[in-house]
């Protein structure tokens, strides 16, 4: 075997609640800031699709984690759905929404399968973004009894935890790009919810703590490596730029407790840096994780002349069609002239991953790394009762081939979560973009491995390949 990976490695899957549920309404879970934008907005979503049917994995559970443990997965990450739990954010706990919970989480433990979860994917109540969203403390205080409730509630299965899955994607698409719900394009507002976004995952991880809870804690970043497209000084500086604003704004706090002086001045000059209360600087500076999760897809290219702000989203999957992403004076992205990209525009660059791990090694040399998304939107198709992702199986080989690169270099990396387990509803792609390892028939809902589940399982097995 030429690839052996240590032992004890987590060979996972990832989802997240409002991607593979369904059952928007079911035992009294209450509305979402998604559910609610993909009704209201359905010319955004590709094909005007919703979340509401999913993978209807609220019903199916039981036969979704007979799937993974057959398939030879350790362990599955997975988000809860705050509204399930707190239909209006706060309040009285909805016991029916936890008893899902209870269910999924006895069963993974039956299987032997690790849970991961996740606190927080996207999936606002709607209720407390009517009442300012994560502008008013009250919703970050919200999320943190929230969390206290699910330590309580499910600590005794679950010992892997994350406060947050990217923030850095949600808050850029939320309040930048005006990509997501809430829409805005205000980028004062974005570094505002920023802050209050990492203080609220630094005020879960002290209550974590506090109430001496077994098991670890961490959060979840999508980290984009940026590469100046060109040798010009000023192209590097542009990169150095977006990493900061993109990448480095969220992962120094997280890592260090502090802000990266560069992006700070940078918004000082705009009139938009944060206020900072002194126990925001207090709990940011004593939550230091246990682990980070690392969400890698692809990496980026900068260049500076960007003479406007502009931003476009590929989610047809018509490799005509081009990504956009510049900040007027800042950076722009361009695309690698000897780039390898997926139908929806994204580049497939393993490289990037193993310079990601190095990077944050070199930063927080013990600090334990998984993997927590990786994976490929591909247009799967069945033919003849099978789906062929050769594709698929290339894409993951390679950049398993990265992570090992990374461990025999030092890196702590514990484990690798393929987004995804299941085709799902994939945000403003709709269903068409499939990233599982089984495929979901729209119709039937019927779940059929793919080749890549095949290949994944005896890599599983082998811990290797
Ligand atoms: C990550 C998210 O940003 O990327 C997932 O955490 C998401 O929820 C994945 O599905 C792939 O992105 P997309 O937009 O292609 O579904």
């Amino acid at each position: 075997m030429e690839y052996r990976f240590p032992e004890g490695f987590v060979w996972g899957a990832a989802t997240a609640a409002l991607q593979v549920e369904g059952a928007l309404d079911a035992d009294g879970r209450g509305p979402s800031v998604w559910d609610v934008f993909c009704r209201e907005h359905p010319e955004r979503i590709f094909g005007g699709v919703t979340p509401a049917v999913a993978c209807d994995h609220y019903h199916r559970f039981a036969e979704d984690v007979r799937l993974m443990k057959e398939f030879g997965l350790t362990g599955y990450r997975l988000s809860i759905a705050w509204p399930r739990l707190f239909p209006t954010g706060d309040g009285p706990l909805n016991e029916a929404g936890a008893a899902f919970y209870h269910r999924l989480f006895d069963a993974l433990t039956a299987a032997g399968i690790e849970p991961h979860v996740t606190l927080f994917h996207w999936d606002l109540p709607q209720a407390l973004a009517e009442r300012g969203g994560w502008e008013n403390p009250a919703t970050v205080a919200a999320f943190v009894a929230y969390a206290q409730t699910c330590f309580r509630l499910f600590g005794d299965r679950v010992r892997r935890w994350a406060t947050f899955n990217e923030p850095s994607w949600m808050i850029l698409n939320g309040w930048l790009t005006g990509l997501h719900p809430p829409a805005w394009r205000d980028p004062a507002a974005a570094v505002r919810v920023s802050t209050a976004v990492l203080g609220a995952h630094a005020r879960a991880v002290r209550a974590f703590r506090e109430g001496g809870h077994l098991g670890a804690i961490g959060i979840v970043l999508n980290l984009s490596p940026v590469y100046p497209a060109t040798e010009r000084p000023e192209d590097a500086t542009a990169a150095q730029r977006a990493d900061g604003i993109l990448n480095r704004w969220f992962r120094r706090p997280v890592l260090h407790g502090s802000f990266p002086e560069d992006i700070w001045a940078l918004y000082e000059d705009c009139r938009i840096a944060p206020a900072l209360t002194p126990d925001d600087r207090q709990a940011l500076a004593e939550a230091r994780p246990d682990f980070l999760g690392v969400n890698y897809y692809y990496p980026h290219h900068a260049v500076a002349d960007a003479a406007e702000t502009s931003f476009h989203l590929n989610i047809t999957g018509d490799r005509r069609e081009d990504c956009v992403f510049a900040l007027a004076g800042l950076f722009r992205f361009v695309k690698n002239p000897t780039g390898r990209y997926t139908d929806w525009g994204w580049e497939i660059y393993p490289e990037g991953l193993y310079d990601l791990l190095k990077n944050i090694n070199e930063e927080r040399p013990d600090l334990p790394l998984f993997v927590t998304e990786n994976g490929i939107g591909l247009a799967d198709r069945v033919v003849d009762g099978r789906v062929d992702d050769q594709a698929r199986i290339a894409f993951v080989r390679e950049h398993l081939q990265a992570v090992h690169r990374a461990i025999a270099a030092g890196v702590p990396v514990r484990g690798y979560f393929l987004w995804s387990l299941l085709d799902n509803f994939s945000w403003l792609n709709g269903y068409r973009k499939r990233y599982g390892l089984f495929f979901v028939d729209r119709l039937t809902l019927r779940r059929i491995p793919k080749a890549s589940a095949f290949w994944y399982r005896e890599v599983a097995r082998a811990n290797g390949f």
